[in-house]
């Protein structure tokens, strides 16, 4: 017999390669290849198990025969979550939620049953029926019309969902399940790939929505999620401090509404709560005035969302200074030293700088800079800025200060939570209704920025 023939994955981005390499070529991660044995085509075996059509019975059709109603969509209970997926669910799509291991997946999934009412099925390979119903019991709620299924094989469990025919089906996790149609162990990544495509197979074909729960892992060990984005619909991804109390859960695919939105929740004793108004959470916990502190006017997705940078310069201690930023490309940071130095003349060299955006939120707006420049100097100046004022502009090589996408909306954001004065560069194209409430401070460069602000320090 020959013997059996095998590629090597990536377990982050889930490249294939014929022999084993220190470092995917793809994604520049080291040590994430793993061997998985080739995948057999097995023609019929894979689908046999799924409902509905046979191959042969499809058309394509015409494209100005296709129904052109509106795509229905089953409502989730949850608003900011049925917003996030651009309206609801829609029936047959599937829906990955990633995020780290202890982060609120199951947590949120089994609250979708319980507050939408949906006839569920609750496949979960990871915790025994009784540890669910504990769960369920926690969140509050009477679990009336979901059946929870532990198992992990997908032929028993697409069998069953069959035969239970629920309006929605949940599983729990991607990672714990297996099928025989593939040798490899649970967890690896043609048995990942494998899974999700025959949940895919199911929901297409019996019109039941599938959301499926995928753990990250940063050493990646596990096969992660990343492998699967091309296969599932949506894939909502959740972040934020484990510790902390708040948690954000990022729309990264839409097939049926827009990316990049964002929906806040709040990890509270019985379960997650939807924080519909995330500015007012990320805004200062502390009292006015201390110094390195500024707030931003950022849009995550279409959504204005206001928080706090903060800084902290201090002399170095060691020979080098330190540079350091979470929730901000450092590489940013060091750029925008750079020109504070260059084109304004701050020694900022000698200095350590560390930098935070505070409720551990992921910055990549670059409307950002305006604010890390104001907290950084601030800082450096232990002069503190005014709690009622808001920055929204990106920052140039030159020092000049450049104008953002939707400043508008940033502004009637920052008005409608009660700021006083809002900066912005000097060559944003205003509209004619803005707020009267809110001052509108144009500057054009960072020297200007510098002097508006610090005149007095
Ligand atoms: P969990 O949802 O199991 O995370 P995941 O499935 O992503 O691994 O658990 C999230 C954490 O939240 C867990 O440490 C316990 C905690 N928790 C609460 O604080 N309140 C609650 O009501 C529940 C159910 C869990
Ligand atoms: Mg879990």
């Amino acid at each position: 017999m020959a013997a059996a023939k095998t590629l090597w994955y990536c377990s982050n981005c889930g490249n294939e390669s014929p022999k084993w390499m220190g470092r995917c070529p793809a994604c520049g991660e080291w040590n994430t290849m793993v061997e998985a044995p080739v995948e057999k085509k097995s023609a019929g075996k894979g689908s046999k198990a799924v409902a509905g059509v046979g191959r042969g019975e499809r058309k394509p059709l015409k494209l100005k025969e296709i129904d052109r109603s509106k795509e229905p969509r089953l409502q989730l209970g949850m608003p900011e979550l049925d917003r996030l997926l651009g309206g609801g669910i829609v029936p047959g799509s599937l829906v990955l939620i990633g995020g780290e291991p202890g982060i609120g997946k199951s947590t949120l999934s089994l609250q979708i049953p319980l507050v939408s009412g949906l006839r569920t099925l609750y496949v979960t390979g990871e915790e025994s029926a009784r540890q669910v119903k504990m769960r369920a019991d926690r969140l509050g709620a009477e679990v009336e019309d979901t059946s929870i299924f532990t198992e992990t094989r997908m032929e028993s469990i697409l069998e069953e969902a069959e035969v239970i025919k629920p309006e929605l089906m949940i599983v729990d996790s991607v990672q714990t399940m297996f099928t025989e149609t593939v040798e490899s162990t649970p967890g690896s990544v043609s048995q990942i790939k494998e899974v999700a495509a025959m949940l895919l197979r199911f929901a297409k074909e019996s019109g039941i929505p599938v959301i499926l729960i995928g753990h990250i892992t940063k050493d990646g060990y596990i096969a992660g999620p990343k492998i699967l984005e091309h296969i599932v619909d949506v894939v909502l991804q959740f972040e934020g401090e484990n510790r902390g109390a708040y948690r954000i859960l990022r729309s990264i695919k839409n097939r049926f509404g827009s990316t990049s939105e964002i929906a806040v929740f709040e990890m509270t004793g019985t379960g997650l709560r939807e924080v519909a108004n995330p500015s007012e959470m990320l805004i200062p916990m502390h009292e006015a005035g201390l110094s390195g502190a500024a707030i931003c006017a950022t849009l995550d997705g279409t959504r204005p969302l206001l928080f706090e940078v903060q800084a902290l310069v201090s002399s170095a201690v060691y020979g080098t200074a330190q540079r350091s930023a979470t929730g901000f490309d450092t590489r940013r940071l060091n750029m925008l030293l750079a020109v504070l130095e260059k084109r304004a003349g701050f020694h900022l060299s000698a200095k350590d700088v560390f930098l935070n955006m505070a409720g551990g939120l992921k910055v990549s707006d670059p409307a950002a800079d305006l604010a890390v420049i104001a907290a950084v100097l601030s800082s450096n100046f232990d002069y503190s800025l005014p709690g009622d004022s808001c920055f929204a502009g990106e920052v140039g090589l030159s020092g000049e200060i450049r104008p953002v996408a939707n400043t508008d909306r940033r502004i009637g954001e920052a008005a409608r939570l009660g700021f006083k004065r809002i900066y912005v560069s000097s060559f944003t194209p205003l509209g004619e209704q803005l707020p009267k409430e809110i001052k509108i401070v144009k500057v054009a460069d960072v020297p200007a920025l510098v002097k508006a602000l610090f005149k007095n320090a």
